[in-house]
């Protein structure tokens, strides 16, 4: 293939520096601050159940299909269909990509700034002795403020900027490789501290016995929803990194290793919240907050924990970086192919035009408090809209179009490396990717519209 029309193009350089940037993607707030409240707002087990099947299911699957589509295209979401499906409107799932793009950095770096603002506090040891109830107090107090949620959503939206500006080597691969491993150290011991709390038998009941009769039309959402934004699956995040990606490695491989480890850290972030969120009498339906209240209080109880909180807010806010540079590498990455800028121009516009909706994100619960729809604020509406019904629906239309639009030559050769891997599994990723993948995603929506079922 010729790519001469194309400004030069990066590429991840090592087999590891590849599923150290997806996982990197993969792997962030989602896992440790949102998995663990959806699954108390869900009821425990039983969501957990649905979250993973749903991983295997579809969530792989679709992996896979994004990196084919971005390493055989070699361009953004919109290029890349525009690339594979000349003169068909397949473009516009790359558009929808893009602006989920939008919606989510807004969220995710409001969420990234209440990190900032922990690790703050953890510096000046302002946990220590506060009772669950003033810890509670103390994140709505902090979230209802006028200007810190403000002022450090800002100042994180400029590192992710700031790390983008440095492009795909010298920035995404080196940061993504070094820390990782050290918060899956950090997150074990968190565990060995939760699970030997008195009383913690009860939240890893909570967490691991299914109570199926807890499973309606929201929790499956929600489950789907989860499993698409801890993956980072739906918008073209992983099209964008999947042509970085040379042409010798092994995307499936890739797709299945990255998916383990961020359901391995989601689980384990989940075994270090729950045993504590018993143990101190925690609401475990506490939303946003969950984790900012938990954590705080298992620190507490740690010797050497003032040390631990610092180490893990730090973590926390590495990891949530190598998120959203991936977030905002889509939107680079398109304003650079489609609209012709440069990398730098690109970047300060993206973040710029990103950072007007997350103000509005990280004012929801202070002034902007009043602006609602059925009783949710802009945040908690650019969460469930993202994360519910744009990845998903982003990857109902990415199966279909590698299951019925794009030559099964194609993924085959992507898949096998035109034919160097075995690919022994290929005709049962065609049948999901062609039937049970997009089935399940519409089953989803169709039970949680109450079309079926309760
Ligand atoms: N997967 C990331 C997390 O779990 O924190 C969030 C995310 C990144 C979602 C990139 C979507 C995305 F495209």
């Amino acid at each position: 293939m010729d790519h001469k029309d194309l400004p030069p193009r990066g590429s991840f350089t090592s087999k590891f520096g590849v599923i150290a940037a997806a996982a990197g993607s993969a792997i962030g707030l989602g896992n440790i601050w949102r998995f663990p409240y959806v699954v108390g707002e869900n009821g425990g087990g039983a969501f957990l159940v649905v979250y993973l099947l749903f991983i295997i299911g579809i969530g792989i699957p679709v992996m896979m299909s994004e990196f084919v589509i971005g390493r055989r295209s070699l361009r953004n979401p919109y290029g890349a269909f525009k690339k594979l499906a000349p003169g068909k409107p397949w473009f516009l799932v790359g558009l929808m990509g893009v602006g989920a793009a939008f919606m989510i950095l807004a969220f995710y770096s409001a969420v990234a700034g209440w990190t900032l603002e922990y690790l703050f506090q953890s510096v000046t040891n302002a946990f220590e002795g506060k009772s669950s109830e003033e810890l509670t107090g103390m994140f709505d107090a902090f979230r209802e403020g006028s200007i810190r949620p403000i002022l450090w959503m800002l100042i994180f939206m400029a590192m992710t900027a700031w790390i983008i500006l440095a492009g795909v080597q010298k920035g995404i691969e080196k940061y993504t490789k070094v820390l990782m491993p050290l918060l899956l150290v950090l997150i074990i011991i968190l565990d060995i501290r939760a699970v030997t709390l008195p009383g913690a038998s009860e939240g890893l009941s909570f967490l691991f016995k299914p109570d199926f009769s807890k499973i309606t039309g929201k929790t499956v959402l929600e489950a789907l929803g989860q499993a698409f934004f801890s993956l980072s699956i739906g918008m073209g995040t992983l099209i964008t990194y999947g042509s970085y990606i040379r042409k010798k490695e092994n995307l499936a491989n890739t797709a299945l290793s990255v998916s383990l480890a961020d359901t391995f850290i989601a689980v384990l972030a989940g075994i270090a919240i729950f045993p504590a969120v018993f143990a101190f009498g925690i609401d475990p339906a506490s939303e946003e907050g969950l984790v900012f209240i938990t954590l705080p209080k298992i620190f507490q109880q740690m010797p050497g924990g003032y040390i631990f909180s610092l180490m893990f807010f730090i973590l926390l806010t590495v990891a949530a970086l190598t998120s959203t540079i991936s977030v905002l590498e889509v939107v680079v990455a398109y304003f650079i192919e489609e609209l012709k800028m440069s990398r730098k121009k690109a970047t300060i516009l993206a973040a710029a035009s990103i950072s007007v909706l997350g103000v509005f994100a990280a004012a929801s619960w202070g002034w902007a408090s009043n602006l609602t729809l059925f009783g949710s604020n802009i945040f908690q509406i650019m969460n469930f809209t993202s994360a519910n019904i744009l990845l998903p629906v982003g990857g109902f239309f990415i199966v279909i179009f590698i299951g019925w639009s794009l030559k099964a030559r194609i993924a085959g050769d992507e898949l096998t490396n035109s034919g160097s891997l075995r690919g022994r599994y290929l005709p049962a990723f065609m049948f999901i990717v062609k039937f049970i993948a997009p089935i399940a995603i519409a089953m989803v929506f169709l039970y949680k519209l109450r079309v079926f079922g309760n």
